[in-house]
């Protein structure tokens, strides 16, 4: 035990260093001169999109979480399936549930009539993330560029490493650990669930089994999701304003209703409770930290040099498969 104890550390300690050095690489600054205008064009599509259908804002945050905890931020999420490669779309965490694809194949669009071959798809889902976040009422933050994109993905990964909404706070805090983040990091990203929605899938078991629910949440929540009704019925993350990146998500876990098991597991343990009520209590604490650990998440090991590439289109990888 004490050995692999051991050999873990050492290992989070190299993976660590890689993260380390490898942000010394990326910039604000990155496209100043190459494409000047690139994050214009990015967040004038997050705009209009948002102004299309406000969720979409909460699906391009979540498309880049999903990405950053595969492989790193390298827009793996985003490669489309072929006849000989199988991406991550499918995996269990993402298949009919991630959003925001076609959203991302505009901005490509977009700046590859302005700048050809030069903004990366991971970049963009960062900077669509940072400019989501402010439109829907919440900080911003200074988006570290420079990323490149990978020519593969791995769903294998993204089953074992994407936190499933059953998990319990060590495997949580675990999972982010993993890559780098720290239990505060966790608890300030969790707020993400400020916005946007969930399927009744991924909170039937809560509402059918778990006690640490506020009973009258309970009884709205089996009203909308029957046990044998439809699994893709939605409910906002955020119960009261899910549509408003604000700290209710905090005040409600607080009361008990967290939608999500794994919401709800961030606060009940003696070390959550005071960053969840710091949270609840002071909103700019919430943006500052959410800010710092969505700079930290975007840059779990990119891919920079001449590792990767830039695609010409984020679905598919410019090597012929
Ligand atoms: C802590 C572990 C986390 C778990 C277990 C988790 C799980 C989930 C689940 C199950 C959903 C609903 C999916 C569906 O119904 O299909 C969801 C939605 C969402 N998650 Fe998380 N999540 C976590 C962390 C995060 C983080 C770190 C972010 C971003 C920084 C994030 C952003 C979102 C957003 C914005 C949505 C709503 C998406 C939409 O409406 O399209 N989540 N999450």
């Amino acid at each position: 035990m004490a050995a692999l104890l051991f050999k873990l550390s050492i290992l989070c300690t190299i993976v660590l260093k890689i993260i380390l050095s490898v942000e010394a690489q990326l910039s604000p600054d990155h496209y100043s001169y190459s494409c000047p205008q690139a994050l214009q064009i990015v967040e004038d599509v997050v705009v209009e999109a948002i102004q299309n259908e406000t969720r979409l804002g909460a699906s391009l945050l979540r498309l880049h979480f999903h990405d950053c905890f595969v492989n790193g931020c390298d827009a793996s999420v985003l490669l489309d399936d072929n006849a000989t490669f199988t991406g991550e779309k499918t995996a269990f965490p993402n298949n009919h549930s991630l959003r925001g694809f076609h959203v991302v194949d505009v901005m490509k669009a977009e700046l590859e009539k302005a700048c050809p071959n030069v903004v990366s798809c991971a970049d963009i889902l960062a900077i669509a993330a940072r400019d989501a976040v402010y439109h829907l009422g919440g900080p911003t933050w200074e988006v570290q560029l420079g990323r490149r994109d990978s020519t593969t993905a791995n769903k294998t990964a993204a089953n074992l490493f994407i936190p499933a909404p059953s998990s319990n706070i060590t495997i949580l805090t675990s999972n982010f650990a993993a890559v780098g983040l720290s239990f505060h990091d966790l608890v300030a990203l969790s707020g993400a669930h400020t916005i946007g929605f969930a399927r009744c899938t991924t909170f039937k078991q809560r509402i059918y089994g778990d006690v640490d629910i506020n009973p009258s949440f309970a009884n709205f929540l089996r009203n909308k999701c029957p046990r044998n009704g439809s699994d893709n019925v939605l409910q906002g993350l955020d119960v009261k304003t899910p549509s408003h990146f604000d700290n209710l998500y905090y005040k409600n876990l607080l009361v008990k209703k967290g939608l999500l098991h794994s919401d709800q597991e961030l606060y009940h343990t003696d070390e959550a409770d005071p960053i969840v009520r710091k949270f609840s209590r002071d909103v700019s604490k919430f943006y500052n930290s959410f800010a710092k650990a969505m700079i930290k998440m975007g840059e779990i090991s990119p891919l920079v040099g001449n590792n990767g590439e830039i695609r010409r289109h984020c679905r598919r990888s410019n090597k012929k498969p």
